[in-house]
């Protein structure tokens, strides 16, 4: 086996110097804006966020009642403020109830004994009914329950969370 030195000419290792000195500064250059473009894919998603619906426990009933409350709803790097809504009660257990307003067919306000439906919600797009627990009405558009929303109290004021759906036929 033959030994034979290794010659490196000056433009070789001129070339090798500035190659890597200049990958060096534009990876230095490129990792910060890679970093801006991609953070809010990069941020955790956030769980269990309450908000207050603004209405104490001992002031619910056993008839719902429409809340409206406020969420901060991030888009990527855009955060604005959203009104919601939640028809709110006490079940005969005196257990808290709250629905989403969002009619499951297509997407209309539901609204609490609407033209003259007595003891459900109302539909008036497509005239879907809704029970009182928010099972929807067989033969009537919607397919499917209202979403119901995570909810707890704090020092005595209803905070809500997310709606989630609950299935349905
Ligand atoms: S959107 Fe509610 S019944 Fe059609």
């Amino acid at each position: 086996m033959s030994q034979r030195k290794q010659q490196v000419s000056r433009r070789q290792f001129l070339n090798y110097t500035l190659t890597g000195v200049g990958g060096f500064m534009a990876a230095g250059l490129l990792a910060p804006m890679v970093r801006f473009a991609i953070d809010p894919v990069l941020q955790p998603q956030k769980q269990g966020d309450f908000v207050s619906a603004g209405i104490t426990k001992d002031k619910l009933t056993k008839e719902p009642q429409r809340v409206d409350f406020t969420i901060e709803q991030e888009d990527a790097w855009y955060t604005s403020e959203v009104t919601k809504s939640a028809w709110v009660y006490l079940d005969e257990n005196d257990e808290i109830v709250a629905l989403s307003p969002i009619c499951k067919h297509l997407g209309c306000v539901v609204n609490w004994e609407g033209s003259g439906n007595e003891n459900q919600f109302y539909c008036p797009c497509h005239g879907g009914l809704y029970e009182k627990s928010g099972d929807n009405v067989p033969g009537t558009p919607p397919t499917a329950p209202l979403d119901v929303f995570e909810h707890e109290v704090r020092e005595g004021t209803l905070f809500l969370g997310k709606a989630k759906p609950r299935g349905g036929a």
